[in-house]
């Protein structure tokens, strides 16, 4: 049974960070990744990384205090401003790391890495490799990785934590090259999966963005938090629902109605285009449901021309590529048609600012965690920042945590096989009903388009309770599934039906933490309640696995630097 000092679990920006700071520190770490991690979602992200650098020639009196404040108010008052505070701070140092290890970032002309504008910002503070940013990132500490000689086994499916006496032990896995499933034991374990974009049916993530590692977590007694704030970015590709970066109105792009109106001007008079995205994506739907998108129907424009053909091609040339490709439209000559669609889990696995979570041995960074640095919505350009920096934190977590504990941290490999045993009896199970058991895939196609219809960019109670009765009769149906396919190796069929009932009681998060919290904050956005409620509501959401769906609980909101304010923009 393979042992590690520290297994991570994911190899994107954060699982990669955190390997790369314990590994230079001497400890034995392996990244077990579904994916090679060059093909991991982060690769996806396009716009840019914040930090306060004042190199733009607007932005020269930034501060990492006043990137804090503008996370927070984006945020809606919901992050906790001191794991703000920290990963402001922490930003420069990461950005001129990066640009160490040789991540090609643009440039001005005398050489200093360049920023461009981006939503909810009060600066120019984004820095940005052309469109794609996540995949100069991403492939930076792939080669840190690699030349830090970081054990990889990739192409394995995690399915299960190893929980020994209330510690994390290791993970158990389905080895999708070889066949079966193996147990690997370590002292330490970073969940860096991502998010769980995929459990919505109109999504920018990739296929393998379904929120394992929280369910994982989830099931193993910790808590979800936060999970009721689901973002949706305001430019998605209208058929495909690819990402059109926010780099595109960063750049000067404008939102344009059937009217032929910028209606921005509406809802964010003074930021326009580059309002937050809860505000931008509240402000197209309502035009669309009002019959002002283009020709009435349910998307309206994304212009681009008006930015000319050689700075497009500079600074969008992914943009343009995807649009011409996915859509038939060259953004030089046509607008490009969009819509709002889910794009990042704010919420996830609950965790301090180091990616402790309750349960010792377990830690958390990336999107599939709560730091909370999001609150109810997150600032274009975060996203990246966050991987790296808490990645990075997670990864001196373990070293502080490791030191002086005995090498191997005693056998683990009892419990280990008592993991394995479980999912392999799960997996025959299933597979004795094989065809004659519930269809998942007509299960997952039920919950993506529940929670794309019935918890989206704007919410109601009586539609929510319809939502959550069709997830909560989704959840007893899992029970029932079969397996299709009984093959060893690359059962793809195997991975999508073990996802599912993780997958569900996620999507059952969203809807009881939406259905609970009677207020309008960030992304949660109610009709009925469209006032934001301080005095009730500056809480957090905690979700705890029981057998019956998510028991909720409140937390308090870290506050104490900035005073909550009505946000205008
Ligand atoms: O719009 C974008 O390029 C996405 C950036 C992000 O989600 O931070």
């Amino acid at each position: 049974m393979p042992h590690h000092q520290l297994i991570v679990v994911g190899g994107g920006l954060s699982g990669l960070r955190a390997a790369v700071e314990a590994r230079a520190a001497g400890i034995d770490v392996a990244i077990l990744s579904q994916v090679h991690p060059g093909r991991s979602h982060s690769g996806a992200a396009q716009g840019g990384i914040n930090a306060a650098l004042g190199n733009n020639p607007d932005g020269h009196d930034d501060t990492p205090e006043k990137h804090a404040f503008d996370t927070v108010k984006g945020s809606d008052y919901l992050a906790d401003q001191d794991a703000a505070i920290q990963m402001t701070k922490d930003a420069p140092g990461v950005i001129f790391e990066m640009d160490h290890w040789g991540c090609p970032f643009s440039r001005y002309d005398d050489g200093r890495i360049a920023q461009r504008p981006f939503g909810g910002a009060g600066f120019p503070r984004t820095c940005y490799g052309a469109d794609k940013t996540g995949h100069y990132l991403l492939h930076t500490l792939v080669e840190r990785a690699y030349e830090r000689q970081i054990k990889m086994y990739i192409e394995v499916f995690v399915t299960s934590l190893i929980v020994d006496e209330g510690r994390c032990r290791g993970v158990v896995a389905y080895d999708m090259i070889r066949g079966g499933f193996e147990a690997f034991t370590a002292d330490a374990v970073v969940m860096a999966t991502g998010g769980a974009g995929r459990i919505y049916g109109n999504s920018t993530n990739a296929i393998i963005s379904t929120g394992g590692g929280a369910a994982m977590a989830y099931h193993a007694g910790v808590p979800m938090e936060d999970m009721e704030f689901i973002q949706f970015h305001p430019t998605g590709l209208l058929t495909t629902h690819i990402l059109m970066s926010e780099a595109c109105r960063g750049e000067g792009g404008y939102l344009v109605n059937g009217e032929g109106e910028r209606f921005m001007a509406r809802y964010a008079p003074k930021a326009m285009e580059l309002a937050p995205r809860d505000i931008t994506a509240r402000s197209i739907t309502t035009e669309i449901n009002e019959g002002r998108g283009i020709g009435g129907a349910d998307y309206v424009h994304l212009d681009l021309r008006h930015l000319g053909a050689e700075r497009i091609l500079e600074r969008l040339p992914g943009i343009r590529d995807i649009a011409i490709h996915f859509e038939g439209v060259d953004p030089i000559e046509e607008p490009i048609p969009i819509k709002p669609v889910q794009h990042y889990t704010m919420g996830g696995i609950d965790c301090d600012v180091d990616g402790r979570t309750r349960m010792p041995g377990f830690y958390a960074a990336g999107e599939c965690a709560c730091v909370s640095v999001h609150g109810a919505n997150r600032l274009g350009g975060n996203s990246l920042l966050e991987t790296i920096v808490f990645g990075r934190r997670a990864g001196m977590a373990v070293i502080a945590d490791l030191e002086g504990a005995p090498a191997g941290g005693g056998d683990a490999s009892a419990a280990g096989h008592t993991a394995v045993a479980a999912i392999e009896a799960r997996t025959a199970e299933l597979a004795a009903r094989g065809a004659d058991g519930a269809d998942p895939y007509a299960i997952r196609a039920e919950m993506i388009s529940t929670t794309r219809d019935y918890f989206g960019v704007f919410r109601e109670d009586a539609v929510m309770r319809t939502g959550l009765e069709v997830l909560r009769r989704l959840k007893e149906r899992c029970g029932e599934i079969g397996l299709r396919h009984n093959g060893g190796v690359f059962n793809l069929d195997l991975v999508r039906t073990l996802e599912l009932e993780g997958m569900v009681d996620l999507a059952l998060c969203v809807a009881e933490g939406a259905l609970a919290r009677t207020e309008s904050r960030g992304s949660h956005s109610r009709t009925d309640f469209p006032a934001r409620d301080d005095e009730k509501w500056l809480v957090h959401t905690l979700a705890h696995h029981t057998p019956e769906g998510p028991r909720l609980e409140h937390a308090p909101v870290n506050l104490g630097t900035f005073e909550p304010q009505e946000r205008k923009y």
